[in-house]
């Protein structure tokens, strides 16, 4: 299993937010449903061993689950739908208890910590950073949990509560990319156990 845990600092945690104004009125959504794009879709397939949860202002928590996910098609658009009809039924989320609101897709009142608690169990907590260590020298990890911010730092809480829990903190190449982007280079990193097979 390969899990993305997504900080979305500047995200919406109402849907009063239009589907046309994805990076305005949502804060910038847009990068956050670019990571669920670059994590599940691969061409005319899916993957299913993957687990994405996009932090939304350290208040709720979106999960998804590539093994029952049925409605995720790969624009922006769509998957923002998902994230706006999970936060319509968030009152149906009571303590840590989810709400599944499309199949697949679940809602939790969970911020980063609690999230990172409930997700980091059983896997390698890798964080991805810029100024890590080089992903080549690490060996690739059975379960990773990647943990990765937005177009923003993680904030210093954050930074905090990694230093304390990650196994490891990585850089996937000399340049600061787009969150998205470093999901395609740490998937390819995957699939080719490290570089190794093609
Ligand atoms: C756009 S970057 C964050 C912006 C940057 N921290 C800043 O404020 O200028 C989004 C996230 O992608 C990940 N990231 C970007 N470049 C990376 C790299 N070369 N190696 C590992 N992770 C990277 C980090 O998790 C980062 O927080």
């Amino acid at each position: 299993m390969r899990q993305f845990l997504v900080v979305g600092h500047d995200a919406p945690t109402a849907p009063d937010f239009s589907l046309d104004d994805i990076a305005g009125g949502a804060g910038r959504l847009d990068v956050l449903c670019r990571c669920v794009n670059s994590a599940f879709f691969l061409s005319h397939d899916l993957r299913e061993d993957v687990q994405v949860h996009l932090v939304l202002a350290d208040e709720y928590t979106v999960s998804f689950d590539g093994a029952a996910l049925r409605r995720l098609n790969p624009d922006e658009r769509s998957t923002a739908a998902l994230i706006r009809g999970a936060l319509e039924e968030k009152q149906e989320a009571i303590g840590h208890q989810p709400v599944e609101t499309s199949p697949g897709v679940s809602l939790y009142r969970m911020g980063v910590e609690a999230t990172f608690d409930r997700v980091a169990r059983d896997a390698t907590v890798v964080q991805l950073h810029e100024n890590g260590e080089p992903l080549v020298d690490a060996e690739p990890p059975e379960d990773p949990l990647f943990v990765l911010s937005d177009h923003h730092d993680f904030a210093d809480g954050e930074a905090d509560l990694l230093d304390g829990k990650a196994d490891r903190r990585v850089r996937v190449g000399p340049k600061r990319l787009h969150a998205d982007h470093t999901i395609t280079v740490a998937h390819n990193y995957l699939d080719t156990d490290g570089y190794r097979e093609y």
